[in-house]
């Protein structure tokens, strides 16, 4: 038998104990541990093969125990906790001393979000405190936005995961930092980066490529979020050219594509993207798997519209592809 349910007593049961219980989030997947015990975050990193010194969100119920975390909480941040929470926000806070470095790397800020998905929410209000978690996969790998995805990551070596239908988000949650003067958007995500300034009232500070030699933050290594079949970018009509060419040196290709419809492309087997860019976002990742696994030997995806509303999923799109044609 699967272990995949929707029975929150075994799952309080297991986190009590110190086990890895795999959450539905509005986002993604994720591999949740108590955040106060480290012997069971390094459990997260062992099964994950994550480096150890990649921060975790810890997940909480809501802004009542913002405080238990953080400390020097600044006005902004019950601000964006009131406007967002639960959903899919991220806020990095100067911890309180007793969070584990297992779950900040060993920096003095910690990230914080209480997700919205009903089940999840439930969880953690009858756990109480923290939940660290990060997505559901292995280290580098597209997130997980079914139960049944998180099952093809890990199989039986994770004893449950709670099953909470697929994620209606469908990429990660904003972070914004907030321990610097001024906000900083550091990974786009569920909620538009404007409906946060508009908020705030200000403009976030965001650093489309890091500049610094030790990335910190996981989700800016540019091999996140990436299947494992060549994933190449680009406009539609050099991905019709490419696709001809592989497709007469005898490759399996498949094309996603959202601009036009399509009924084939010659060799190609082609799949048809949402034109909207939410339900695109919803989409992205569950597609990407689904071509991923075998099938295809490369899969060639038209780029995104390059609007504000796309800036999330062109994000994850840059980092998963492995190459871009012009
Ligand atoms: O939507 C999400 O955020 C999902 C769901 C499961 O909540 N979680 C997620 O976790 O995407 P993960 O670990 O795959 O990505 C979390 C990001 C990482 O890039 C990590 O480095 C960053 O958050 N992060 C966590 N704590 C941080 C901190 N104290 N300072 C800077 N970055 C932090
Ligand atoms: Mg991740």
């Amino acid at each position: 038998m699967r272990p995949i349910s929707t029975d929150l007593d075994q799952a309080l049961a297991l986190l009590q104990a110190g086990e890895l219980v795999g959450i539905p989030t509005e986002t993604v997947y994720g591999l949740a541990a108590d955040a106060s015990r480290p012997d069971a975050v390094a459990k997260i990193f062992a099964m994950k093969g994550r480096p150890a010194d990649h921060p975790v969100i810890v997940h909480i119920a809501g802004r009542q125990q913002l405080d238990d975390w953080a400390q020097d909480i600044p006005d902004a941040a019950w601000k964006l906790a009131d406007a967002f929470w639960p959903g899919s926000l991220t806020l990095i806070l100067r911890r309180k001393p007793h969070v584990p470095d297992a779950v900040t790397g060993g920096q003095d800020t910690v990230g914080l979000r209480a997700p919205a998905h009903p089940l999840t929410h439930a969880l953690l209000e009858r756990f109480g405190g923290g939940l660290a978690a990060p997505s559901a996969n292995q280290f580098g790998h597209v997130s997980p936005t079914t139960a049944e995805h998180v099952y093809t990551e890990f199989g039986d070596a994770l004893g449950l995961i709670l099953d909470g239908g697929p994620c209606t988000v469908g990429v990660e949650s904003t972070i914004v930092g907030l321990t610097d003067a001024q906000p900083t958007l550091l990974r786009p995500g569920g909620i538009p980066a404007e409906a946060i300034e508009a908020v705030l009232g200000v403009k976030l500070i965001h650093h489309e490529k890091p500049t610094t030699a030790k990335l910190r933050v996981s989700g800016l290594l540019d091999s996140h979020y990436a299947p494992r079949t060549p994933l190449l970018v680009g406009p539609l009509a050099a991905l019709e050219a490419e696709a001809y060419q592989r497709f007469e040196a005898g490759q399996r290709v498949a094309l996603l594509h959202h601009s036009q419809m399509l009924q084939a492309v010659c060799g190609a087997e082609c799949h048809a993207m949402p034109l909207n860019a939410e339900a695109y976002a919803r989409a992205l990742y569950a597609t990407l798997r689904e071509h991923d696994g075998g099938r295809f030997d490369v899969l060639l995806l038209e780029q995104p519209p390059q609007t504000a509303a796309w800036l999330a999923v062109n994000d994850r799109v840059k980092r998963a592809a492995s190459g871009w044609l012009a």
